[in-house]
């Protein structure tokens, strides 16, 4: 059901479906729930006068609109995979172009808007709260040669789902979710031929590479971001042993969120497949991480992310007994091997099929051989996403 308030009576909690008033010419296509008074603000900042919220999706006790009070956050609403899939896939796009603005912007020594990363992060939340599976399954959407862009944006969302599977806090979930969409801006200040060079990194080159964390948090600290976040981003690439940088920082120097932040920017930067790498598949990447804990990573935290990504993550390919390729869209809660899929291509047959659900936990004979990759069987899987999955 939908409702027109004005931008005074907006409080945490509710569902903003559209702008209905505005002043400027800015446009704005802010769509989500409210999960913080920051993105109240930043609204108010953007010349909103009016809004259209959907009842529908408003969380329990968000307070009615007549009589605005403090609010707690409570679950939001969740809903279907098909209904969240074609909104994740255009936030991951507009998370994309965001990051090349960012990029552009610190390029040219230009100012950087926070306002911008920060509603699009509270996006991005309200999508994970309504369903992960949407914006987790675009993680695996990669291109070759948008690493860059991809990268932080699917930290971001890595992050913000590790946070909420361990159970952090609203706040805190919305802090990591921005952490990980800023912790590489510095990158756009080391040079192209470093950058993207293909293979190992001289010990020369490896140095001017590390500075990407001072770049970056310099931006980030001229720009006023909480200490916090500045805290966790400059610890990225620190490890527990000591042995990481910049500051060398060891064991309980390092936060917890920058305990965090190393482990799921080290799995997605090894599963990336680069324009000159393949990318290692996901359980391989979870156990090399692992026999890296614990001297460089949590083996606590490292036990949590296993969890929380699951032997088939959300997004991946695998190959069923019935020569069928299928992509794991949900994992099932007790049994790590029998995820929810949707199939959609016959290796006998070598065409796709019209995409068809199958929860694996309630069928006897159809059961995962094995874990692939699209190239494997020269599915351009990206095309048949876009056109037939993410509609
Ligand atoms: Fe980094």
């Amino acid at each position: 059901m939908l409702k027109t308030i004005s931008i005074e009576q907006l409080e945490k909690g509710m569902f903003v479906d559209s702008i209905a008033e505005q002043q400027g010419n800015m446009k704005i296509t802010s769509r989500g729930r409210v999960t913080n008074d920051k993105q109240i603000d930043n609204l108010k900042k953007q010349g909103i006068m009016a809004l259209v919220i959907d009842l529908s999706k408003q969380v329990s006790d968000a307070p009615p609109t007549e009589t605005p009070s403090e609010t707690t956050s409570k679950p939001p609403i969740e809903v279907s995979f098909e209904q969240e899939i074609a909104i994740a896939a255009a936030l991951h796009n507009k998370g994309k172009a965001i990051q090349k603005r960012m990029f552009d912007s610190v390029t040219k020594n230009l100012p950087l808007d926070l306002a911008i990363p920060e509603e699009f992060t509270g996006n991005l939340v309200s999508s994970i709260d309504r369903n992960p599976n949407a914006l987790l399954c675009m993680t695996k959407i990669r291109e070759k040669d948008s690493y860059l862009l991809e990268h932080s944006l699917n930290v971001a969302i890595l992050l913000a789902n590790f946070a909420s599977h361990v159970e952090l806090s609203e706040d805190e979930i919305q802090e990591l979710a921005l952490s990980g969409f800023l912790h590489d801006i510095g990158k756009i200040k080391i040079p192209d031929s470093i950058l993207h060079k293909p293979g190992k990194l001289t010990d020369q080159e490896m140095n001017i590479m590390r500075d990407h964390v001072f770049f970056g948090t310099k931006v980030l600290k001229e720009l006023g971001l909480p200490e916090s976040i500045i805290r966790t981003i400059s610890e990225h690439h620190e490890r527990l042993d000591g042995y990481g940088y910049p500051e060398g920082a060891r064991g309980d120097e390092i936060s917890l969120f920058g305990r965090m932040i190393a482990i799921v920017d080290t799995y997605d930067a090894i599963t990336a497949e680069r324009c000159y790498k393949a990318g290692i598949p996901s359980q391989k990447a979870l156990q090399i991480i692992l026999q890296d804990a614990p001297h460089k990573y949590d083996l606590e935290l490292v036990k949590k992310f296993i969890k929380c990504i699951g032997v088939y993550p959300v997004g991946s390919l695998v190959r069923l007994n019935n020569e069928k390729i299928a992509m794991v869209v949900k994992q099932h809660p007790v049994h790590s091997t029998k995820p929810l899929v949707k199939i959609f291509y016959s290796v006998r047959g070598n065409h796709y099929l019209k995409p068809i659900e199958l929860d694996l936990s309630k069928s006897a004979q159809i059961k995962i051989e094995k874990a692939v990759v699209a190239s494997e069987y020269r599915l351009d899987f990206n095309k048949y996403f876009s056109e037939s999955i993410a509609i």
